[in-house]
């Protein structure tokens, strides 16, 4: 850990909080408001208008789980399956390709296969810790890999192997750069686009 970097216990506790400003309260109050108010029409404080979009509580978490998964932006909601919805319909569009861990959560399968597939998305369920499976389940079009087993595979060797069967050259540095999930999304994620034109 380099210093001035905080740990993970120390990220727990402290990523995404600061004294809320009205009382100087060290926790994150619980904000239970639906609205705010506004200076002007237009002209929210702090960025607020609505719970639904933005509250400080929720605000918190999500700043303090993004920390802890090493991620960019966090967000929270009431439930798993209202999570995996809004990263179906927020992602992705008509014609694209999901992988999907074949040992997924049943609920979830049911939502792809029953609603999400009657709306042009298309499916492949795989053993996600087999590397030559996931990158033979990887086509252009797809845009969400979903479930991955994540303690089993190895990031790097998948997009080697990705490198390997498409002709792409991935260049060092974003090899080098693999050190967490998200960095090893990102750069498989890069060399997909790379890999054709999304289909319009
Ligand atoms: C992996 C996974 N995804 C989704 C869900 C659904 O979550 P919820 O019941 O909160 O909608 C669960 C619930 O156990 C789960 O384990």
């Amino acid at each position: 850990m380099a210093d001035g970097e905080q740990g993970f216990g120390t990220r727990a506790i402290h990523a995404g909080q600061r004294p809320d400003p009205t009382s100087g309260a060290v926790m994150t109050p619980i904000y239970q408001t639906s609205t705010y108010v506004q200076e002007a029409v237009g002209e929210p404080r702090g960025g607020h208008e609505y719970a639904r979009v933005t509250n400080p509580t929720r605000g918190a978490l999500e700043g303090n789980l993004a920390s802890l998964e090493e991620g960019r932006h966090g967000a929270a909601f009431a439930s798993g399956m209202a999570a995996i919805e809004a990263v179906v319909k927020g992602v992705l569009s008509q014609g694209d390709h999901v992988v999907c861990g074949a040992n997924v959560y049943g609920g979830t399968d049911r939502l792809f296969r029953t609603v999400w597939s009657r709306f042009g998305l298309d499916f492949t369920y795989v053993d996600t810790s087999d590397v030559d499976a996931l990158s033979d389940a990887i086509r252009p079009e797809t845009h969400l890999l979903h479930d991955l087993d994540l303690d089993s595979i190895d990031f790097v060797d998948l997009a080697v192997t990705l490198e390997e069967r498409t002709g792409l050259r991935l260049e060092e540095e974003e090899l080098k750069s693999i050190r967490t999930v998200q960095d090893a999304v990102e750069v498989i994620h890069g060399a997909l686009l790379r890999r054709g034109p999304r289909p319009a």
